[in-house]
């Protein structure tokens, strides 16, 4: 295709310098030819006009298709840390680890630069780093080693991961009425083997990977069938109401933007759901794949094996990029293992109230408190997001046990202090 269209371009452009020499050349001769010259030089002027636009547009094409650049701008060595900084990416890249870091590039051909990007650009990150491949997690191993050690409790080098969502739970309180849990949610991250991850993809491979999502989507059966809706030509008001209704991913997340996870955008990404939006799927946001279940009150059961039967479903159509070592394979180094986030938005009025007990208890059960309109959100409803904060070195099962007994144990927090304020 872009053979043809420089060829095109090049005879256009041929073609409108002939033109215009024998125009020169010919002005003495008669004027029945002088209007002929004219007329192939009106056509020349219009070929050389068209194949330039073809150009313009093969060179828009190859800008999206070849953008491996950097996405956090050129290579400017050691970042200037600000005292806002405070981040594991800070922590861990010593201006030795950078220097030995500096020059590598993955097969893929991603760099450091790229990995520090969204660190380096949003000072408040707490991680800071994303991979863009799976490559990228040993050929920047002294990055981020350490800081999947310390995210994942303890995670060594040697470690493995294994998965697990056929042990049945032990998770007895439904809360149907939502007295105190409100919906339920887990979602896991998948990205597709053989392919870089989202920050790596060319435009190319963008497309490729949706394509074949949605295929392996459009095959499930059941509960789980649905429809795909391409976030090219969905209305903003619908993506909006989507988005308010804690279903679609929000738009223009800064800490994407500056790994580099948005470009193209909205190319390539879409929602898949069923009818009771119970099943959902993200394509192309941070990670390749977001599988999510979810539903309103607090029938953990219930969600976890729905989503248990839609992963296995979809890996007999698609393959996921998968270790021994760090498990599914995703771009920020939080998600590895079982990219699980298993989380409840929870009712707890009195106990968030008590800042320092809230957090202790969280600790306690290696959760993570969030506000519930997504990550790095905030308002004193006194509703939370709760969920698991570890996914690595665990098993699906034993992260929405501990997330569930950790849960069990807020309720029962709060309705003590609830009982004590009305004395
Ligand atoms: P992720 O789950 O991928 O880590 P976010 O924290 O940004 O990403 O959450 C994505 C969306 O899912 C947000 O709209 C959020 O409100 C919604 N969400 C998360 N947990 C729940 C839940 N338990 N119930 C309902 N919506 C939820
Ligand atoms: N990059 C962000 C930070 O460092 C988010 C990290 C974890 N969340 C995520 N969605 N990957 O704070």
């Amino acid at each position: 295709m872009k053979r043809t269209v420089f060829r095109f371009a090049r005879g256009a452009r041929r073609f409108a310098t002939a033109a215009k020499q024998d125009a020169k050349v010919e002005s003495a001769a008669d004027a029945a030819s002088a209007a002929k010259k004219a007329k192939y030089r009106r056509w020349g002027k219009s070929a050389a006009f068209w194949g330039l636009g073809a150009l313009v547009a093969w060179d828009i094409n190859l800008v999206l298709a070849d953008d491996k650049k950097p996405a956090g701008g050129k290579a400017d060595g050691y970042p200037k840390w600000t005292d806002k900084h405070k981040s594991l990416l800070r922590k861990y890249l010593t201006p030795e680890v950078y220097e030995k870091l500096k020059d590598k590039k993955t097969k893929y051909g991603f760099t450091l630069q790229q990995v520090i990007a969204s660190g380096v650009a949003n000072p408040d990150s707490n991680i800071g780093v994303y991979a863009g491949d799976e490559d990228s997690y040993t050929v920047f191993g002294d990055l981020f080693d350490p800081i999947i050690k310390e995210y994942h409790d303890g995670f060594g080098k040697d470690g493995k991961h294994k998965t697990d969502f056929k042990t049945a739970l032990k998770a007895p309180e439904k809360d149907e009425k939502s007295e105190f849990i409100v919906s339920t949610r887990i979602r896991v991250g998948r990205n597709l083997a053989g392919y870089p991850l989202g920050a790596g993809v060319n435009h190319k491979e963008l497309m490729e990977i949706e394509k074949k999502i949605v295929e392996g989507l459009n095959g499930l059966e059941g509960d789980l069938a649905g429809k795909y809706y391409p976030l090219k030509g969905m209305s903003k008001e619908d993506a909006t109401q989507l988005t308010k209704d804690h279903f679609l991913f929000k738009e223009g997340d800064r800490f994407l933007e500056a790994a580099g996870l948005n470009r193209a955008w909205p190319d390539g990404r879409g929602i898949y759901h069923n009818k009771d939006k119970t099943f959902l799927v993200w394509v192309n946001e941070e990670d390749q794949l977001r599988i999510i279940s979810m539903q309103n009150g607090g029938d953990v059961n219930q969600v976890f094996q729905r989503l248990g039967r839609a992963v296995d479903q979809l890996q007999k159509k698609i393959k996921f990029s998968y270790n021994d070592h760090l498990g599914y394979i995703s771009s920020c180094p939080t998600n590895l293992g079982t990219a699980m986030r298993a989380s409840v938005h929870v009712k707890l009025p009195h106990l968030s109230k008590d800042k320092k007990t809230f957090q202790a208890l969280a600790d306690k059960h290696h959760l993570q408190i969030r506000g519930i309109h997504g990550e790095h959100t905030e308002d004193d409803s006194g509703v939370y997001d709760v969920s698991n904060s570890r996914r690595l070195g665990f098993t699906e099962a034993e992260l929405v046990q501990g997330m569930y007994n950790g849960i069990q144990e807020m309720i029962a927090k709060e309705k003590e202090l609830k009982a004590k304020a009305k004395h």
